[in-house]
């Protein structure tokens, strides 16, 4: 049953999270091109930026278990990144649709801290320090992101969209 334990789910989650990584590679221009305000165009392209190291992080990560980079699909980022498409359709023009894009793109940051939280927390249990501290960083930046966001919304883009 080797094959079915501990270290092959986290090979498993691995490639989960690359794939993920990999469409939101995609979806986050898509969204700085559709958000309104400057501030959120910059938002997004600067987590654009650290998403590119967090692929390579992860790439590092499968190094580091022998294995090569590959991703498994993730219906869950698919369904995720949809439903911000719906909302650029739906409210594109309208006052509120920045104050939907932060939805959209926390919801996105809320799934990739479950996912490298739960990397995380196996990567100590199978003793992979090294993969920890990679994981780490990117859990700090996604943490941060939302963060930034939230902010973001509470203090500008929301008032905006009520007006
Ligand atoms: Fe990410």
């Amino acid at each position: 049953m080797a094959e079915k334990d501990l270290k092959a789910l986290f090979l498993h989650r691995l490639k989960d999270t690359y794939f993920a990584e990999q469409a939101i590679l995609k979806a986050l221009p898509q969204m700085a091109v559709a958000a309104q305000a400057e501030e959120l165009k910059g938002a997004f392209a600067v987590h654009l930026k650290e998403t590119e190291g967090q692929v390579k992080r992860l790439e590092q990560v499968f190094q580091l278990l022998g294995a090569k980079p590959a991703g498994v699909e993730c219906k869950a980022i698919q369904g995720i990144i949809e439903e911000g498409q719906e909302i650029v359709q739906e409210f594109g023009g309208g006052e509120a649709l920045d104050a939907g894009l932060i939805a959209a793109a926390q919801a996105v940051e809320h799934y990739e801290i479950t996912r490298y939280g739960t990397l995380l927390a196996w990567a100590k249990q199978l003793g992979l320090s090294e993969a920890e501290g990679l994981i780490q960083e990117t859990l700090i930046e996604e943490e941060n992101t939302d963060q930034i966001l939230s902010e973001l919304a509470e203090d500008a883009i929301n008032p905006a969209a009520t007006a």
